[in-house]
């Protein structure tokens, strides 16, 4: 069992913004990739309208091609999602919803408590593990600055539905270790156990966060490797967290996270090129270049 969980989720946020095609069988072998460096829990992909999100259209043809041995989950936005994961035999999905309505208006096209109305129906109808994503937790791009406060209301009312897990999104990634610090204060009672921290790396204070987060007693992070990824209805959402800086981060503070340092920083590599990137994420960098 390792001191860090991470749920690595960059094929689907990672992808979910990009302009240029990834062909399903890269997506697959990303996925096996990930596997073989260690990462046991990825979000595969999402159930989401093709029109609003085309990178992820193949989900359906994506989930048969997945390696043995994976905890795999999708992004579920409504009903026709849930319907759709469930005729896959989908065990884990994760509802998404925000903290300020302005976003998930343009996220999902329904306010925050219409969203909730919905995931109650879902969670009724699914027997399976499910995750609640509050995004927007510091700022939302078009209502500014939130309080901590708004955002315990929504996580209790996604825990009144009956969600397993909490993931807390800083969506445009503005956070600082103060801001995690009160949040955390908003959060008493809570059971740490149920939370995980989804941080984007945006201005480059993802792992001051985890850090402090750390330090709070959590142990749980959503992380995406070589750091891709962002929300196509979040203006100026950059990069999650790179799972590489996460896990050398951890690994070096001696905490083990179960993942391969030198595979995971491969693991990547055939998607950058088709996206026509070079990598960027600092500890995949250091790990390629002494690799
Ligand atoms: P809508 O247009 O309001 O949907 O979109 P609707 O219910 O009015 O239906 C319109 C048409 O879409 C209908 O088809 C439906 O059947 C179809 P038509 O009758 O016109 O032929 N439809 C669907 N098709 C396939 N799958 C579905 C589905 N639902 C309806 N599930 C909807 C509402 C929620 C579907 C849309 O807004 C949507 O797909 N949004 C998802 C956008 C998205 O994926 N955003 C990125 C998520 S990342 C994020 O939120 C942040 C996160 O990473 C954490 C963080 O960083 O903070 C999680
Ligand atoms: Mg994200």
């Amino acid at each position: 069992m390792a001191d860090i969980r991470i749920v690595e989720v960059s094929p689907r946020d990672g992808l979910q913004n990009e302009a240029i095609a990834v062909p399903t069988e890269q997506k697959a072998q990303l996925i096996a990739n990930l596997l073989k460096a260690g990462l046991k829990e990825i979000e595969v992909s999402s159930f989401v309208s093709p029109k609003w999100v085309p990178q992820l259209g193949d989900v359906e043809d994506l989930w048969p091609m997945l390696p043995p041995g994976g905890i795999y989950s999708t992004l579920v936005p409504n009903e026709k999602g849930l319907e759709r994961a469930q005729a896959l035999g989908v065990e884990r999905i994760a509802l998404f919803t925000a903290a300020s309505d302005a976003f998930t208006q343009k996220n999902i096209n329904m306010t925050v408590e219409q969203s909730l109305e919905v995931f109650a129906r879902i969670r009724s109808n699914f027997k399976g593990f499910v995750r609640g994503y509050v995004s927007t937790i510091f700022e939302c791009p078009y209502a500014g600055r939130i309080e901590p406060s708004r955002v315990r209301e929504v996580i209790d009312r996604l825990l009144e539905i009956g969600v397993d897990e909490i993931s807390l999104g800083d969506t445009i990634g503005v956070g600082v270790p103060q801001e995690v610090k009160q949040l955390h204060t908003e959060l008493s009672g809570l059971d740490q156990s149920k939370i995980v921290w989804h941080f984007h790396d945006t201005r480059g204070t993802a792992i001051a966060n985890v850090a402090a987060a750390l330090d709070l007693g959590y142990n749980s992070f959503d992380s995406s490797a070589a750091g891709l990824g962002g929300c196509p209805y979040a203006k100026g959402a950059g990069g999650n967290l790179a799972t590489e800086d996460l896990v050398y981060f951890a690994e070096r503070s001696g905490l083990s996270t179960g993942v391969d340092l030198n595979l995971l920083a491969q693991a990547s590599l055939p998607i950058l090129t088709t996206l026509q990137k070079p990598p960027t994420a600092k500890a995949q960098l250091a790990a390629l270049a002494s690799s």
